[in-house]
């Protein structure tokens, strides 16, 4: 029995803001007072400043990767080939792999481009490949000829390998140790000793219950380990910590498993807590994907609300300022622990998602983003929360995950003096802003933790992408800093002053979901989707479906032109419940010579009106999607997510070659007569089309097949 909860409503309602009126409320929240944020942009000027200092003498990764950033085809050629090295198992595949990416990018410009050691050397190595995969290219004709030598001896798998030594070596900038013992006695190193610790057990997204077992083993071990490293006299707040991510204890963590979640994964959270209280150490809940959202705080509200948890601060939680409904997480956090009067560990952090939650709300045609579209947007967001959060010590231990000077300048700022620096830490990730907090430490004294993920390469890919994403992503603040070429004015841009200077917000760059399609070759809006996660959605889903899906009594008959034919009854079953869901009558032979007859002397309609007819089709479809998708539920015994996935495909079907016939076949189209001689047009129909659809797609590509043939002056 879960406790009750502060209402979720003002959240649901924020899930896809509109980003201009979501952010004209956010501002006057984050903005300082013009003294405070000339004192706040001084001490980003100061960091900065520091901070390149300090990368001179130790270059390396971050280097390397501002100089292979994301906007470099070569930048994105290397993050295709980590991602798929790491994941592709066989030899000769990954061999294809580097052959079809290597050969395609310029990487002779980067040769000499920094003066790191290590970029170079990757470079070589890129080159080399580039050279071994497309011989007769003359590109690199005069670069590395004794390397290029030693590879055509040595053969691909060579390359292969020090492909993947190379990924080895960026994965170890990201990983504190292969096991908690490791990663434990690495955080007493010198260049370790000043920091707390939060440890991540790697791993997430848990496919199979065994390996969700396998990562719940994982973390109980580690939490034994951590336990132990507790110095005499740590509180909660300095001890190290464990941080966790539930999509790792549980293959069906998500909101519509919501009650075998809150059966099965809740007690194995309740389980990690009790024995990080025994152990003095906190715990935190990473977060993970926006649609999770709601869950993680059910079962956060469960874990911290629970009576055995009376006087323990351990429970954390990490928000994410880049969700438009942030500030509504952290109003709603404030109301949580009124109810119990207890102080939590909250990390803010911006996001690590961004571009999996813009590419998940295009496929899935929502009517916005959930989260905001322009980086300044998001620092906005995260500067407002940290500003409500600071002003609420009684609720929150705050923890401030940025490797942004500009943000830890004005958290600075905002959070006063010493005493007001007990009442947060900053926290950074294993392997990065480490320049940033050497010079936090030494000079303002905060204390700081390192978020340190534990683990083998196996589980390594998703975390690995992510850490690639942002430092390559141009946008990032580490990569700013990384390159000589941007000025510091450039490195502390104001966010708050370039959103103030977009009156859009929104990035125009970015299209809605909606209008996806739009710019490209064959124009044509998006099906429109909803997450299964938007409670309010969904719930309106269910009332709309819940008539349809308890009906036995269709009847299915023969059509031939718009006309309803009688044929020989045959129950239809759903293959899921096995219960009549009503009755199909099959046309027989001379149905079928009526209809060739029919159609053989359908008249040939102009593209554009068989654009309409589809367009019509189209929308009809999505405005009783909730109908269509009862069907495909009770008629082929489709999930709801694979039956709105069914109907959305039958739709963008219908749109798609609605476009086309608008393009190809404007004119007025006739069939070819009897002896197949055709019109003028080099582009006609070809007669009477017959379509045999696949059962279980009976909607989409029945539709696909039937549009396809329609829009092109065929009768089907
Ligand atoms: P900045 O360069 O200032 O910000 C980069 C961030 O801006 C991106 O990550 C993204 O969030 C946002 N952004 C980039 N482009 C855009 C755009 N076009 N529109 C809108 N926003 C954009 N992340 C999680 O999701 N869950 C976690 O549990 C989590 N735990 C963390 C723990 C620690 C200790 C740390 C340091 C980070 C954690 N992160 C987590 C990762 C974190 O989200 C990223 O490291 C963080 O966003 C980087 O922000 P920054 O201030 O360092 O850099
Ligand atoms: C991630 O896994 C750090 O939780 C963050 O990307």
């Amino acid at each position: 029995m879960l406790p009750s909860l502060p209402p979720f409503s003002p959240m649901r309602d924020a899930f896809l803001a509109d980003e201009t009126r979501t952010l004209d409320q956010l501002i006057p929240i984050a903005k300082l007072g013009p003294e405070e944020n000339k004192r706040a942009t001084a001490t980003a000027r100061a960091l900065v400043q520091s901070v390149r200092a300090r990368q001179q003498k130790h270059s390396g990764m971050q280097s390397f990767l501002t100089q292979y950033d994301l906007s470099s085809q070569e930048g994105v050629l290397l993050m295709c080939v980590a991602e798929a090295l790491l994941r592709i198992p066989d030899a000769a595949t990954a061999d294809k792999l580097i052959k079809d990416k290597f050969s395609q990018g310029d990487w002779k410009k980067h040769l000499g481009a920094s003066d790191s050691l290590l970029v170079n050397a990757g470079t070589w190595g890129m080159m080399l490949t580039g050279k071994l995969v497309a011989p007769t290219s003359d590109s690199f004709a005069d670069v590395g000829g004794w390397l290029t030598r030693l590879a055509a001896k040595a053969g691909e798998p060579i390359v292969r390998a020090s492909l993947r030594q190379g990924m080895k070596l960026m994965a170890e900038q990201f990983v504190m140790g292969r096991n908690i013992a490791e990663a434990l006695q690495r955080a007493n190193s010198d260049d370790q000793a000043r920091y707390r610790h939060s440890y991540d057990m790697l791993g997430e997204a848990a496919m199979t219950a065994h390996d969700a077992e396998r990562y719940f083993v994982a973390y109980q071990d580690a939490i034994k380990a951590i336990s132990a490293a507790v110095k005499p006299g740590q509180s909660v707040f300095e001890a190290p910590g464990i941080s966790v991510k539930l999509s790792a204890l549980h293959p069906r963590y998500e909101l519509a498993h919501k009650d075998r979640v809150i059966q099965e994964l809740l007690p194995k959270v309740m389980a990690l807590a009790e024995q990080a209280r025994d152990g003095g150490i906190g715990l935190t809940l990473d977060a993970e994907e926006t649609e999770r959202l709601e869950l993680s705080l059910e079962l956060f509200a469960a874990v911290y609300g629970d009576a055995r948890f009376a006087g323990y601060e351990g429970i954390g939680l990490a928000v994410q300022a880049y969700q438009k409904r942030a500030s509504q997480v952290i109003d709603w956090l404030i109301a949580l622990s009124a109810k119990h009067g207890r102080r939590m560990m909250t990390r803010l952090v911006k996001g690590a998602y961004w571009d999996t939650e813009i590419k998940r709300a295009q496929m899935q045609g929502f009517s916005g983003y959930p989260v905001f579209t322009r980086k300044a947007n998001t620092d906005v967001s995260y500067l407002a929360c940290a500003a409500k959060m600071l002003a609420r010590p009684d609720v929150f231990y705050c923890q401030f995950a940025t490797h942004n000077a500009h943000t830890v300048a004005t958290i600075l700022e905002r959070s006063g003096n010493e005493e007001g620096k007990k009442h947060f830490e900053f926290q950074r990730l294993h392997g990065m802003g480490m320049e940033l907090y050497e010079e936090v430490l030494d000079t303002h004294k905060a204390a700081c933790r390192v978020y340190a993920p534990v683990g083998t390469h196996e589980d390594l890919l998703p975390y690995l992408v992510r850490r690639l994403l942002e430092n390559g992503a141009n946008s990032s603040f580490v990569n700013l800093i990384a390159d000589p070429d941007v000025s510091i004015d450039d490195v502390i841009n104001d966010p708050i002053k370039a959103c103030e200077a977009n009156p859009q917000k929104a990035n125009a760059k970015l299209p809605l979901p909606k209008n996806l399609f739009l710019a490209s070759d064959v124009s044509r809006m998006n099906s429109a989707g909803f997450s299964f996660a938007d409670v309010a959605a969904t719930e309106a889903l269910y009332s709309a479906m819940a008539t349809t899906i308890q009906r036995s009594d269709f009847v299915a008959k023969p059509l031939i032109a718009g006309d309803a034919m009688r044929g020989a009854p045959i129950d239809a079953i759903s293959p899921t419940t096995l219960a009549k869901i009503g009755v199909v009558e099959e046309a027989d032979d001379q149905l079928l010579d009526l209809a060739l007859d029919i159609t053989s002397k359908w008249p040939g309609l102009p593209g554009v009106q068989r654009a309409e007819i589809l367009e019509r089709a189209a929308d009809l479809l999505e405005q009783r999607h909730a109908f269509f998708m009862a069907l495909c539920v009770g008629e082929a015994g489709k999930t709801l997510p694979d039956a709105l996935g069914e109907v959305r495909e039958a739709v963008d079907f219908c749109r798609y070659y609605a476009a086309l016939a608008r393009q190809h076949f404007a004119a007025p189209l006739f069939l070819p007569g009897p002896t197949g001689e055709s019109n003028e047009l080099s582009l006609h129909g070809r007669g009477v089309f017959a379509s045999i659809s696949p059962w279980n797609f009976p909607l989409a590509i029945f539709l696909g097949q039937i549009a396809a043939a329609f829009a092109a002056g065929n009768a089907v």
